[in-house]
């Protein structure tokens, strides 16, 4: 019998860690939850003995591989697993997956809360603008990027996208326009929606040089990841270009710099919101207890991500 837990220090919605439950126990396996934990230390006890991982942001390094004696698999439940430390998990032949597509419209309907609030002045009770009509870039055409698009052409939005690894096909058969440049996006849109993973590449790249492309009242929401932004420039930006508005569901470092300067055109979650659905944590919870148990019983290893 295969130990698997649960660590997550934001919890999924309770039916989802029901429908996890049902997965594991159906494969004769048992399931343990380690929810709302404070302190790594929870972590290093809870993963001593168990076979499997499942995750959330929760950071996997080395230190938790190395007490993770037992561990065979971690799966990230969700898009980004740039909190696991790949090359040590690969060090303790540990697999890494994800869970790709299953959160996706949940972060795409919140970059859209954003983009209201954003264009009604935060609902200080002036008059805003409509999305419709308006120009929104995507940044990045991966599930969440191909979701935002789907929705913004329900609101009348003529849509933009910009993804190095996409074809262009791919993005203008989904009926957005294909431009060739970052540089280009920005120039072109009202809005820009950050749908990029946190790499080496990406990291630091959202600065002024990029995002000060924007035309007069920039609308720029981040709902990806807080260090692809380059927060320095971005606060300077601002304080150049008081037209810019910068929301995002990742808490910058510099919280309380971006609040304090930024009234009325900042705002964050206090903690991060995009998947918090019931669905998501349905689909993405479900999606990897099943792949779990397939790797266990099978070996099936698609969605690996340590290759
Ligand atoms: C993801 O990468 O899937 C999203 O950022 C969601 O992250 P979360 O599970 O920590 O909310």
């Amino acid at each position: 019998m295969a130990k698997i837990l649960v660590a997550t220090e934001k919890p999924f919605a309770a039916i989802a860690v029901k429908g996890i439950r049902e997965v594991v126990e159906q494969a004769g396996d048992e399931l343990v939850l380690l929810e709302k934990y404070t302190e790594k230390a929870q972590l290093l006890d809870a993963v001593k003995d168990v076979d499997a991982l499942i995750i959330r942001s929760d950071k996997v390094d080395k230190e938790v591989l190395d007490a993770a004696q037992q561990l065979k698999i971690v799966v990230r439940a969700g898009a980004g697993y740039d909190n696991v430390d790949l090359d040590a998990a690969t060090a303790h032949q540990v697999c890494v997956m994800n869970t790709p597509g299953q959160n996706s419209n949940a972060v795409a309907e919140l970059a859209f809360g954003m983009m209201v609030m954003a264009v009604r002045n935060f609902y200080n009770g002036t008059s805003g603008t409509e999305l419709k009509g308006k120009k929104l870039g995507i940044h990045a055409f991966g599930n969440v990027g191909r979701n935002v698009a789907r929705i913004a052409q329900g609101f009348g939005m003529e849509v933009y996208a910009y993804d190095a690894f996409c074809p262009k096909e791919v993005i203008e058969e989904a009926g957005v326009k294909a431009v060739d440049s970052a540089e280009a996006l920005y120039e072109t849109c009202n809005i820009v929606s950050l749908h990029i993973p946190a790499t080496a590449e990406t990291k630091n790249s959202i600065n002024a040089a990029l995002v000060g492309k924007m035309p007069k009242g920039g609308i720029l929401v981040n709902t990806a990841r807080k260090e692809v932004i380059n927060e320095a420039e971005l606060i300077q930006l601002m304080e150049e270009r008081t037209d810019l508005k910068y929301l995002t569901d990742i808490m910058p470092a510099a919280n309380d710099e971006f609040t304090a300067k930024f009234a009325g055109r900042y705002f964050s979650t206090p903690k991060k919101m995009g998947a918090q659905t019931a669905e998501a944590n349905i689909n993405a919870g479900i999606a990897a207890a099943h792949q779990i148990e397939g790797f266990l019983k099978e070996g099936i290893e698609k969605f690996r991500v340590n290759k």
